[in-house]
């Protein structure tokens, strides 16, 4: 039995938060013993909107180091920089040629980031959908964790794949193994929302700090955001996501970090008001990260370190995007 290859990225852009971590990283790191995983770093995403040049470099660094610090390992998963390997911007040329600017129009995520970045609406963001196809299909990927968010690009790329596949036919294996979105175990991961606003996700890139429990959080500043996230009048414990979606979120956020179920925390805070248990939570969550805080710092002081780590992820990931682009190359007639 052949492993199952899995992909998924991360854009260099805000600051890895609890989100992340709760939502996607615990997640990657208990699939990286399941499959054959590679986690692209895309730093050719981030700059589809402007970025502060040394800031996107400390930054590529920092989310490498807490990957690392989360549980990801570089000796049983590739992990790398979208931009080290020049494959995935080759292979997004060619399929910028089978792609048209009618579908990639309707791509929602498109059109909000051309309303938020209204002074700049290039041709990158355009393409970013293409881009990211040509990170899936480089590496014959099967699975694609991806949130809501993600879900209409990932169908753009199983069109170009589809597309590809059927214009170049051939008796041999097709050009390109069509990804299918992973869906993880319920009990799994969380979605994590805003701590001001429980309507909306919790989100790396929030300008309202208040909002966001950052990984690197010193415990005072974890201490406070907790205490003054938003919860409803009521005072009674219990979990209703839709009239006490702010307690909701604090509840998800407990169990994930305390390995309790959402009931027995509910259960054990009968009688007790939302002040007690956010004391409680900031606490579990402040030590829950504290580990993770001491593995980053070790690290990020060896730079060097993690260089290695990352060269050595750009070349496995090298050799088997070559072959798909050889193969792409190959069969459009390319000399
Ligand atoms: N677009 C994704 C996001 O913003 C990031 C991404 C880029 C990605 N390439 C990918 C995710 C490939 C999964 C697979 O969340």
């Amino acid at each position: 039995m052949t492993q199952k290859t899995l992909l998924s990225g991360i854009q260099p852009s805000g600051k890895l938060m609890i989100g992340n971590y709760l939502g996607v990283l615990k997640q990657w790191t208990s699939m990286q013993e399941d499959y054959r995983c590679f986690f692209p770093l895309v730093d050719l995403h981030a700059i589809t909107v402007r970025q502060d040049p040394n800031l996107l470099r400390e930054r590529c660094y920092q989310f490498v180091a807490l990957y690392i610090a989360c549980g990801l390992n570089p000796q049983k998963s590739t992990i790398f920089i979208q931009s080290h390997v020049p494959q995935h911007s080759e292979l997004a040329w060619l399929l910028n040629c089978f792609s048209y600017m009618g579908e990639l129009n309707r791509m929602t995520q498109f059109k909000d980031k051309s309303q938020r970045h209204a002074n700049n609406i290039n041709s990158g963001l355009f393409g970013y959908p293409v881009l990211m196809s040509a990170d899936i299909l480089l590496y014959q990927s099967d699975l694609i964790p991806v949130g809501e968010d993600q879900k209409q690009h990932l169908e753009l790329c199983r069109n170009l794949a589809h597309r590809l596949n059927h214009e170049y036919a051939t008796e041999k294996s097709p050009l390109f193994t069509i990804p299918e979105p992973y869906i993880p175990p319920k009990s799994s991961g969380g979605r994590i929302m805003s701590l001001q606003d429980p309507s909306v996700k919790m989100s790396k890139s929030d300008s309202n700090e208040q909002n966001v429990v950052f990984l690197l959080d010193e415990a005072k500043s974890i201490e406070k955001k907790i205490k003054r996230s938003v919860t409803d009048s009521g005072s009674e414990i219990l979990y209703d996501e839709k009239n006490k979606p702010g307690l909701a979120n604090l509840l998800t956020i407990f169990s994930l970090v305390s390995g309790n179920t959402i009931e027995s925390i509910v259960d054990s805070y009968q009688g007790k008001g939302y002040g007690h248990l956010k004391v409680d939570l900031a606490e579990a969550l402040i030590e829950h990260l504290r580990p993770l805080q001491e593995r980053y710092h070790e690290l990020s002081s060896d730079r060097g370190e993690i260089d290695n780590i990352l060269k050595k992820g750009a070349e496995t990931a090298k050799n088997v995007a070559q072959k798909t682009l050889s193969a792409v190359q190959n069969t459009i007639g390319l000399v």
